[in-house]
């Protein structure tokens, strides 16, 4: 529920090509469904639902050529920015599941001052915010009340599997475990943005790790239909 595999739209795969080795192998490993997350940006990526629909239209043709066994949809990652706000008033924006998730990252530098009102926001507008990947947020590895107050404000967690095993480095691999710990991760995602990473991806998990994913309320499987 958390891929970059529409080619030319952001900085995920590059070709329909490498959206085929990447679907390919996650089929191989029995995954039966994507939902492909686009970034939407006003300074790197102003991706529209229009232009997400089309290359989406592209690639479930791919499927069909090849006849690979599984589906997929589109949704996006949006950066919480002022472009966002404006989105958010026309109601236009592109969710995922039957309660309407709608996927949000923050900068690498710093979470947005209104970070607080923007969740509410999204909750008044009818869809339940779920922020990519908050093991990654190094100014939170030094904040973890901030986490918390987040998850009270009713906003879930996406854990990025390659967090688990090295992929970001050992802050976020630490960060990652104490998600689990505190029972955080309400989806796993792959963030997969490119073939490359897929050596990464079917690396082990520690033993804990493992034992603790199974102790996660993840909502993944509510996504199949
Ligand atoms: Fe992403």
């Amino acid at each position: 529920m958390h891929s970059h595999l529409l080619p030319g739209l952001d900085d995920g795969v590059s070709s329909l090509d490498e959206t085929l080795e990447c679907l390919q192998q996650l089929s191989a490993w029995g995954v039966q469904k994507v939902i492909t997350t686009p970034h939407i940006s006003r300074d790197w990526y102003p991706n529209t639902v229009e232009g997400i629909q089309q290359g989406l239209a592209q690639v479930r043709d791919l499927i069909t050529e090849h006849n690979l066994p599984l589906t997929i949809d589109a949704a996006a990652e949006y950066l919480l920015d002022d472009f966002f706000v404006e989105l958010l008033k026309t109601g236009d924006l592109l969710s995922f599941g039957e309660k309407r998730y709608l996927l949000v990252e923050t900068g690498w530098a710093s979470a947005p001052l209104q970070l607080a009102d923007i969740l509410f926001r999204i909750q008044t507008r009818g869809y339940v915010p779920v922020l990519a990947h908050p093991e990654r947020y190094s100014y939170y590895h030094r904040d973890r009340e901030s986490l918390a107050m987040l998850r009270e404000a009713g906003c879930l967690f996406q854990l990025n599997s390659m967090s688990l095993n090295g992929r970001y480095g050992i802050h976020v691999a630490q960060q990652a475990r104490y998600l689990l710990e505190q029972h955080w991760v309400d989806f796993l995602g792959s963030d997969l943005h490119r073939a490359r990473d897929l050596k990464t991806m079917i690396k082990p998990l520690a033993r804990k790790d493992m034992e603790l994913l199974q102790e996660q309320p993840l909502q993944n499987d509510t996504l199949l239909s």
